[in-house]
């Protein structure tokens, strides 16, 4: 196995799009940035300078680092920012995994541009499928003209009327206006004919689920976060944030040029508000001409952008490639959670009497379970973990049900009127989850109606996951066990819980530590939708928590460096 180094330094550039200039946030000048490649097995060892004006993470979004916690640079949960002008060094190994992770920046919204694909490669070169001739991340995102700190604090605030400028498909916006030629600004996939290549398509977006497709041409899945898939035909892929998808896409069509569309999906109803997120970009077949022969690039045709059903229907198709050792579904359950996704209301300030309906003094929140998440803003949970020092900033009582049963999605239940005015008043807190290792665990992720119009793509730091089942409605159990595929079911660390519906994962609490869960959302995130899960040391030094290295990031007393 080899040691895979790389030094990301970090900093502001200005980028210009649509006519404008704006600053930005990347890392080595590249957005999206650097491709971390490896092969299972190998050490990832990666330098990041820290040139931006305020403290930063970055996440390997998907790597189950094994006893390596430490390394998961989740901030405020494993580890205290890198303070401006200061260095650290992540070290980790990838063990277990193959195909498309990704990496992202893990503090406010620098995620949106502060990213990368990571490409775990089989020890021997084989994949289930014909070796590709090609791969390539297509990393879908989002252009922001709001600096990405400014919009942080305005969702922390309680505004969340803010929206990309544009979706971007490899950082392009593929756009059409006057001041910026289409050729110039699309991702361009060149092929040859008879080829297959391997589309690694990640979804980095801070706001919405992707629909991709390309014209004339059909996809098959091959894998989801590192972990093979049985292979799925399909035109189009659906993408929610932080989920990755492998597809083959052979380049069988008669040799031209052909569109490919990144389109947001957006809530059922119609929001004037709410404008078309796409991006457009290019295949472009080698020896066509061109101008295409003077024929009209084919455009993919697209759903309904508020359609959400095919994103339903994609993911609840995929099983996982039946793997002898991976697909060991635990089939009996020592804990069992079950966990609402809604939204609530809390009062803002001291000594005001909210009301339940929305008033100034009342913010909207995400909830899980009816509590929001309050995130530690000068120090790392996992540090207070180490220390035995979690007094006063955070208790293990995270409910494992929601405070009192209601019936989750049914809309006629909803009082008319303003759906704020519905909420119910919660309140922040930060209630963890603790585990003993080795504990078989089952969730339930019920989605409510508050949630409306979003799906909740849940995403666990440090695991993957036996997703068994999704459906639409309220979970029953006497109904719904019946569908848990315990035979192939996909091993995912995204788990897409649909609009008005549930999903059920199982897993092994086989890796110790301190394991944030959270909406990939980026609002939801910040509106506190999310927990984090402590697993205990198993019974030897192997099956424990390893004390943290020197490189371990502290908060300690200088917590001042670490606020933005
Ligand atoms: Cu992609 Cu908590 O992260």
């Amino acid at each position: 196995a080899a040691v895979v180094e790389h030094t990301f330094v970090v900093h502001e550039m200005n980028a210009t799009h649509l006519c404008n200039t704006t600053k930005i946030y990347v890392v080595n000048g590249q957005f999206p940035g650097p491709t971390v490649d490896v092969t299972e097995g190998d050490t990832v060892v990666v330098h990041v300078i820290n040139k931006l004006p305020f403290g930063l993470t970055i996440h390997w979004h998907g790597v189950r680092q094994m006893r390596s916690c430490w390394a998961d640079g989740a901030g405020f949960v494993t580890e205290c920012p890198i303070p401006p002008g200061n260095k650290h060094t992540y070290r980790f190994n990838v063990t277990g995994q193959v195909g498309t992770l990704w990496w992202h920046a893990h503090v406010t919204c620098l995620r949106a541009t502060i990213n990368g694909a990571f490409i775990i490669r089989p020890r021997d070169g084989k994949y289930p499928f014909p070796t590709p001739a090609k791969d390539v991340p297509i990393i879908i995102g989002e252009w922001w003209e709001l600096d990405l700190i400014e919009l942080d604090r305005r969702m922390m605030d309680g505004n969340f009327d803010d929206n990309p400028l544009s979706a971007t498909i490899n950082g392009k916006l593929g756009d059409l206006s006057n001041c910026s030629r289409m050729v110039e600004e699309s991702f361009i996939l060149d092929v040859k004919h008879g080829e297959s290549y391997l589309l690694r398509v990640i979804n980095t977006a801070l706001f919405s689920e992707y629909y991709f497709r390309v014209a004339g041409h059909t996809f098959t899945v091959v894998g989801a976060d590192g972990n093979y898939l049985t292979p799925f035909k399909t035109d189009m892929v659906t993408v929610a944030p932080g989920e990755a998808i492998d597809v083959i896409m052979v380049a069988d069509a008669p040799p031209a040029h052909y569109h490919m569309i990144a389109l947001a999906n957006q809530p059922p109803e119609p929001d004037p508000q709410i404008p078309v997120f796409t991006s457009r970009g290019l295949v472009r077949y080698a020896g066509a001409t061109a101008n295409n022969n003077g024929l009209p690039v084919p455009m993919p045709i697209m759903p309904n952008q508020h359609n959400t059903m095919p994103s339903y229907y994609f993911h609840a198709n995929l099983t996982g490639l039946a793997h002898p050792e991976r697909h060991r579904v635990p089939m009996h359950v020592d804990e069992r959670l079950f966990v609402t996704l809604g939204l609530g209301s809390i009062c803002r300030g001291q000594n005001t009497t909210c009301k339940r309906r929305r008033s100034p003094e009342t913010i909207v929140v995400a909830t899980m379970n009816n509590v929001s998440f309050a995130h530690p803003k000068t120090t790392a949970l996992l540090e207070r973990y180490y220390d035995g020092t979690s007094k006063g900033v955070y208790t293990e009582d995270f409910p494992i049900r929601p405070p009192r049963p209601f019936n989750y999605t049914n809309r006629d239940l909803i009082p008319p009127g303003p759906l704020e005015e519905a909420l119910e008043p919660t309140f922040k807190a930060t209630k963890l989850k603790r585990f003993k290792y080795n504990t078989s665990v089952e969730i339930i992720f019920q989605s409510t109606t508050l949630m409306q119009s979003d799906s909740n793509p849940m995403h666990l730091h440090g695991y993957d996951v036996f997703l068994l089942a999704q459906g639409l409605g309220n979970f029953n159990a006497k109904r719904d066990v019946r569908k848990f595929n315990y035979h192939n079911p996909q091993l995912r660390n995204t788990v897409q819980v649909p609009r008005g519906g549930w999903a059920a994962i199982r897993f092994v609490t086989d890796n110790p530590g301190m394991w944030y869960l959270h909406c990939h959302f980026e609002f939801h995130i910040i509106m506190g939708m999310a927990t984090a899960f402590i697993v205990e040391d198993g019974p030897t030094p192997e099956t424990s928590l390893p004390p943290p290295p020197p490189e371990f990031k502290r908060c300690g007393n200088n917590a001042d460096q670490t606020t933005m």
